[in-house]
C-alpha cells in the first residue's frame, strides 16, 4: 500500500522506520518529514494541519492509508477531512480529539462513565475558582482546560503555589483536581470503535534535569515496556479505563480511531486516570517501535478501516528498547540553534541502536540541529540495563558540542533491576 505520514518530529521518524519495515508497505510519503524521515520516506514539503491540501496530495498520490503523527492535526480536523474525501486515516476525528484538546471533556467524560481519575471541577472565572480551591487539600492539581502543549499544569504543594496558578490563568477555562500520589506509567491502545486492544506501555522522563528535576520539556527520554504496569494492572486499566471509554464515545456517535494514549497514575486503590492523549506519545513512540512486531502497516490499516475486531492481537518481542533524548543547549527556554551534529553513523554502529531524528536539518550539507529535541537515541536488548548502556554507548559517540542529555534515563527501572 501507498502510506502518507504526517508530522516531522523523532516520534514520525520512529513511526516511519517501523512503517518502512512492514511487508505491505509499498510507498511511504511523509509531509513535511525531516532529513531522519528521508532516510525512510519521500518527504513533500506541505503543512500537515492544512486539509484541503493533504487530501489533495493524499489523491494524488493514490494514497491507501494516512498516519497522523502529532495531535494538531487531529484537533484540526484533518482525519476528518480525509475520512469525507473517502481516504483511510490512522488518528480520530476532531471531536474524538477532544480527549486531548480539552481535559474538562475528558474528565466529564470519566465522571458520567464511572471511570477512575481524580476527583474534580470545571471552573471559569477567578472568584468561582478560589471558592472552587476550598474544597480540595493541598497538594493540589490546577490544569488550563486546552492543548497547553505540556505547559498548563501546575501540581501545587502549597495553597499559595495554587493561588497563583489560578491568578496566572485570570479567566480561562481551568480543570481544579485532587493530588494523586503513585508512580506514573503510560498505556498505548489501538482503538476502533468499540474494539479496544492494549498495543505497549511505557514510562518517560518529563524534567529537563537529572533526578527529575528542573522545568518539564515533551519528553528527556523514554523505555518500554513499562514493568511497573503488570499484565494485571494493564488488563484492570484497560478494562476500567480504556474500553469504558471508547464505548462512550462510539455511543456518542463519535467513535474513536487510532492510539489512544493513557497516562496513568498506579495508585494504591489502582490505575486511575491522569489524562488522555490520542496520538503516539514522543518520545515513548521512539522506544516502542522497536519492539512492535508483525506488519505494522497492516495493523493501522485494519483500525483505519475498522477491522481491528477481526486482526490478529499486536504482538511485542519480549526485548527492552530504551530512547535517550539529545536536546540543544538552553533546552527548554530558549534552545541554541544550528549547532553541527556528526558521528552518527559512529552511534548507529553500537548493535540495536537506531538514532531517530527529533529537530534537524540540512544546512549547506551538513546536519545542524533545529527545535529543542534534536535527536532521539534509540536501544534495543534482551534486557532494561544492556539496552540503557547501548543507548549511552551510541549518545557517547555523537559529535554535537551544542547538544545536552540526561545521564539517568530509566533511574527507577535500574534501581528496582539492583534491589
Ligand atoms: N491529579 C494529579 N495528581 C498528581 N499529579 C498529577 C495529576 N495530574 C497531573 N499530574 C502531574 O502533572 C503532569 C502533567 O499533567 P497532564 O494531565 O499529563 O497534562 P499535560 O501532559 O497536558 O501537561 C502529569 O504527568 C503528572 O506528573
Ligand atoms: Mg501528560
Amino acid at each position: 500500500m501507498n502510506i502518507l505520514l504526517l508530522g516531522s518530529g523523532g516520534r514520525e521518524d520512529a513511526l516511519a522506520w517501523r512503517l518502512r519495515q512492514s511487508p505491505s508497505c509499498e510507498r511511504l510519503i511523509a509531509a513535511p518529514g525531516n532529513p531522519g524521515i528521508a532516510r525512510w520516506a519521500e518527504c513533500v514539503a506541505a503543512d500537515p494541519c492544512a486539509s484541503a491540501t493533504i487530501v489533495e496530495l493524499a489523491r494524488s498520490s493514490a494514497i491507501d492509508l494516512v498516519v497522523v503523527g502529532p495531535e494538531a492535526p487531529l484537533v484540526a480536523g484533518v482525519s476528518d477531512a480525509l475520512r469525507a474525501a473517502g481516504i483511510a486515516v490512522f488518528g480520530p476525528s476532531a471531536a474524538a480529539a477532544q480527549l486531548e484538546g480539552s481535559k474538562g471533556f475528558t474528565k466529564d467524560l470519566c465522571a458520567e462513565n464511572g471511570i477512575p481519575t481524580a476527583r474534580y471541577v470545571r471552573i471559569e472565572g477567578k472568584d468561582a475558582a478560589r471558592q472552587a480551591l476550598d474544597g480540595f487539600e493541598i497538594p493540589v492539581v490546577i490544569k488550563d482546560d486546552g492543548l497547553a502543549a505540556g505547559k498548563g499544569v501546575t501540581v501545587a504543594m502549597t495553597r499559595e503555589e495554587a493561588e497563583a496558578a489560578l491568578d496566572a490563568a485570570g479567566d480561562a477555562p481551568l480543570v481544579i483536581e485532587e493530588f494523586l500520589a503513585g508512580e506514573e506509567a503510560s498505556l498505548f491502545a489501538l482503538v476502533d470503535g468499540e474494539a479496544a486492544v492494549p498495543l505497549a506501555s511505557a514510562q518517560d522522563h518529563k524534567r529537563v534535569g537529572e533526578g527529575d528535576t528542573g522545568p518539564n520539556t515533551g519528553g528527556m527520554g523514554a523505555y518500554a515496556p513499562a514493568p511497573v504496569l503488570t499484565d494485571e494492572l494493564q488488563e484492570r486499566a484497560m478494562d476500567e479505563i480504556v474500553r469504558p471509554t471508547a464505548r462512550a464515545l462510539a455511543a456518542a456517535g463519535t467513535p474513536f480511531s487510532g492510539v489512544l494514549y493513557a497516562g496513568l497514575m498506579l495508585t494504591a486503590d489502582g490505575p486511575k486516570l491522569i489524562e488522555y492523549n490520542v496520538r503516539f506519545g514522543d518520545p515513548e513512540c521512539e522506544a516502542i517501535m522497536p519492539l512492535i512486531e508483525g506488519d505494522f502497516a497492516e495493523l493501522l490499516l485494519g483500525v483505519a478501516t475498522g477491522k481491528l475486531a477481526e486482526m490478529p492481537l499486536p504482538k511485542l518481542a519480549d526485548k527492552n528498547a530504551m530512547t535517550v533524548i539529545v536536546a540543544a543547549r538552553g533546552y527548554p527556554a530558549a534552545p541554541t540553534s544550528g549547532g553541527l551534529i556528526r558521528e552518527l553513523e559512529a552511534a548507529e554502529q553500537v548493535p540495536g541502536v537506531t538514532v531517530f531524528h527529533a529537530g534537524t536539518a540540512l544546512s549547506n550539507g551538513s546536519l545542524v540541529a533545529k527545535g529543542g529535541r534534536v535527536l532521539a537515541v534509540t536501544a534495543v536488548a534482551d534486557t532494561f540495563a544492556n539496552a540503557r548502556a547501548r543507548a549511552y554507548r551510541a549518545v557517547d559517540q555523537i559529535d554535537f558540542a551544542d547538544g545536552f542529555h540526561r545521564r539517568d534515563i530509566g533511574w527507577r527501572e535500574l534501581a528496582r533491576e539492583t534491589v
